[in-house]
């Protein structure tokens, strides 16, 4: 449609129609006959016409839902207005991914980038317009549930990856076939509540807002994202629901953000809960006076907006704009000539999963794993040999098909393949064991999960006869490969969770298989970084495997068999315990350091009962192969505001094992106006080496990396001296120094 066209329909558009392009609605609204009636309607308080004219659903499945739903929307209307479909694709659609927190141990923008691509492509044959992702919420604490959706605790990789994310999603136009639109969300700090409880409230300073939690936002914003969901928190005191200050000035004017904003399920209503309006209708004013153009799921514009324009508070003009910017994001899809868009039922309801996107997720979920240890005993043979005749693989996730995140609302479990049939596809000429050991829950522990409740209901008399068939194979096996972890309701929305660790009873497992057998490879299911500590000490060898979706079993065996090397690097620090959390690696220097010197010292900043470090840091992360580093060459000493200086290092692969490197370039501004980071990633580049091989992997350094937000709100590099890291992690000591002198 012409932009004229819009205009004029949208100068016809009757009041009533206008605010009900602004209200979202989940699809249990259109359900059978009963939605106009009762249920979901009556309880919040919104009538049929309402429904009929709301502009936008979430959550409905499949093309030939929509397809209906759509055609039901445009009957009989004299200006039949496309509804919008929308849909929480977090990790992909029909085919599952490894969770986004997975995604980002890859340090890889192109696999991302490809992840999304099938992720459009499944979502847009399913009739989905819009999907709720990618999260881009700086991570910081493992105790909060929603750690899982993110790519971790660096602004840096957020970036890069929601570029990556974007492109994949959107193409270049998201009218284009297989396409969906992106809402970039939580704006904004939503990953730091406090004590890590689930929508508890963030209060960040300023400057630290600046440099840490809003690049990747902005990041989004830069890449085109069509639409910023706000998060349902309050930062330093203010809900952002109604937080004028960061969505009007700092979303809309300072970042040119010209798509929709839309407010989290329910969020404007809890506007009242939180105390800060006092009614549905004062929650309306306040978020639109804010700058929310889509309430997702209440009343409250529906039911407020008209009487808040005849009172004078809103101007409609204002109303006109929002239901533009929701017409010209219909128009941009190519809704108001194909209402369907991509919906097509082969494809969605094919009989099997499309073997092209199986085979791409095979491919990333391996890059997703990352090895935390190995003392030389993977990979294992895929023959027997002198030490191995036998593997027994034991723990509950060894024939467990739900290795997705509750977000996987299109998977079909049983398309997911398991550890076990990863393995027996592989038919290795071992003689192998599977066993449960016991189950994902505790004895009579009970979740209550967002689609289900799961219970374990086993006796004890069934989980020790399942413990004692574990042990039996162990005792006769040469190796175990132990899959434990924790249970993917565990982690996810309103998952938060005070202990870390791997659940108890597994760990009891653990112990009593370590009593048999020693040669204990241990695979880490879970949706947050873990306390592994004594598996750390026992075990011989740590593959995180995260929530690793539908090729999960077949990716763990390519990796466990030598077919792929492990390449992920962490993308969130893995504590030493709980008590030391919030932990990242880019904190801010303190005044009293530990160092070699002070080491035994009691006044500087330490734990006196642990480490200062994690057990496990960002960007850790071993492969098959082995990397040596040279030391770094500068081309120049010197950096000014017109000059670049190239900085380098060979990597040698000295190992046996052909392996990939993620190659990691950080700074550290050793004297500003304020402290700084004690180090900052700035660049990273992923290289494969055969055995022997070297390259030489070079960085430009320039200002823009440099910068960042000083106390007089300026983003600016500052004269002085910076340290340069190139290493394989966050901890690495090849350091050198240049120095930097503004000179515009
Ligand atoms: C979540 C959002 C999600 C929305 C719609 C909310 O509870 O916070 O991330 O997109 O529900 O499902």
């Amino acid at each position: 449609m012409q932009e004229s066209d819009l205009k004029d329909l949208l100068s016809k558009m009757s009041t009533s129609e206008k605010i009900n392009q602004l209200l979202q609605l989940s699809a249990n609204f259109y359900e059978g006959t009963a939605d106009l009636v009762s249920g979901p309607r009556q309880s919040l308080g919104i009538d049929e016409q309402d429904v009929k004219e709301a502009g936008s659903v979430l959550m409905a499945v499949g093309a030939r839902t929509i397809i209906d739903l759509q055609k039901r929307n445009l009957k009989d209307k004299v200006r039949p207005i496309p509804q919008l479909f929308m849909a929480d694709i977090i990790h992909g659609c029909r085919t599952i991914f490894p969770i986004p927190l997975a995604q980002g141990c890859t340090f890889n923008p192109k696999s991302v980038q490809e992840i999304a691509e099938v992720a459009a492509k499944e979502a847009a044959r399913a009739g989905v317009h819009v999907v709720f992702s990618p999260m881009v919420d700086l991570i910081r604490d493992p105790r909060w549930g929603r750690v899982m959706e993110s790519t971790g605790e660096d602004p840096f990789l957020n970036s890069v990856l929601a570029k990556a994310t974007i492109k994949g999603y959107q193409g270049e136009n998201i009218g284009g076939k297989d396409k969906v639109a992106v809402c970039v969300k939580h704006f904004a700090a939503y990953g730091s509540p406090l004590g890590g409880r689930e929508y508890g409230s963030v209060d960040i300073s300023e400057i630290e807002l600046q440099n840490a939690y809003l690049p990747a936002y902005k990041a989004g914003v830069d890449a085109g994202a069509k639409l910023i969901m706000t998060s349902f928190n309050t930062l330093n005191g203010l809900p952002m629901t109604c937080n004028k200050y960061m969505i009007s000035e700092i979303l809309k004017k300072k970042w040119g953000f010209e798509g929709l904003v839309i407010s989290d399920w329910g969020a404007m209503r809890e506007l009242v809960v939180h105390g800060v309006a006092a009614d549905k209708k004062e929650a309306a004013f306040l978020s639109f006076d804010s700058g929310i153009d889509v309430d997702m799921v209440t009343d409250c514009y529906t039911n407020n907006l008209e009487q808040l324009v005849n009172e004078e508070k809103i101007k409609m003009s204002e109303i006109d704009k929002s239901v533009y910017r929701v017409l010209k994001l219909k128009n941009e899809l190519g809704l108001f000539e194909n209402p369907f868009k991509d919906a097509d039922e082969t494809y969605d309801r094919a009989p099997q999963i499309n073997q092209v996107n199986r085979k791409i997720a095979r491919k990333v979920t391996t890059e997703s794993f990352v090895l935390l240890k190995n003392d030389g005993i993977l990979p294992l043979p895929k023959q027997m040999n002198e030490k191995i005749k036998k593997i027994a693989f034991i723990g509950p996730y060894v024939d467990e098909k739900e290795i997705c995140s509750a977000w996987a609302f299109f998977n079909n479990n049983t398309e997911n393949i398991t550890l076990k049939e990863g393995v027996l596809n592989k038919k290795v000429a071992i003689k192998t064991y599977f066993e449960p050991g016991c189950d994902r829950l505790a004895y009579r522990e009970k979740l209550v999960g967002m689609r289900k409740n799961h219970i374990n209901e086993l006796s004890k008399a069934e989980l020790s006869e399942l413990e004692n068939r574990a042990i039996e194979v162990a005792k006769k096996s040469d190796v175990v490969v132990l899959a434990i972890g924790e249970h993917y309701d565990y982690s996810g929305e309103a998952g938060s969770r005070t202990s870390i660790g791997i659940p108890e009873h597994q760990l009891e497992l653990f112990r009593k298989i370590y009593r048999v057998n020693t040669n204990i490879i241990v695979l880490s299911f879970s949706g947050r970084p873990l306390d592994l500590r004594e598996i750390s000490q026992k075990a011989r060898a740590i593959l995180q495997v995260w929530l690793p979706g539908t090729e999960g079993g077949n990716a763990i065996a390519d990796v466990l068999f030598g077919n792929h090397s492990p390449s992920g690097k962490l993308a969130m620090s893995f504590p030493y315990n709980v008590g030391q959390v919030p932990i990242y690696y880019n904190e801010l220097t303190t005044g009293r350091p530990i160092n070699e010197v002070n080491r035994e010292q009691r006044f500087c900043s330490r734990y006196i009962d642990a480490p200062n470090q994690p057990l496990y840091p960002f960007g850790f992360g071993l492969s098959y192969g082995q990397f040596d580093y040279s030391k770094i060459q500068l081309d120049a000493h010197e950096l000014t505001s017109d000059s670049k200086i190239d900085v380098k290092v060979v990597v040698t692969n000295v190992g046996n094992y052909t392996g990939q490197e993620v190659v990691q370039l950080y700074v550290h501004d050793q004297i500003a106006s304020i402290a700084r980071p004690v180090r900052e990633l700035k660049g990273f580049k992923k290289i494969a080496l055969q055995p022997g091989e070297s390259e030489t992997v070079v960085f430009q350094i320039e200002e823009e990396m440099l910068k960042f937000y000083n106390s007089k709100g300026k983003h600016e590099a500052e004269t002085g001296k910076f340290d340069i890291f190139i290493g394989p992690d966050s901890q690495t000591h090849n350091k050198e120094t240049i120095y930097f002198k503004k000179t515009s």
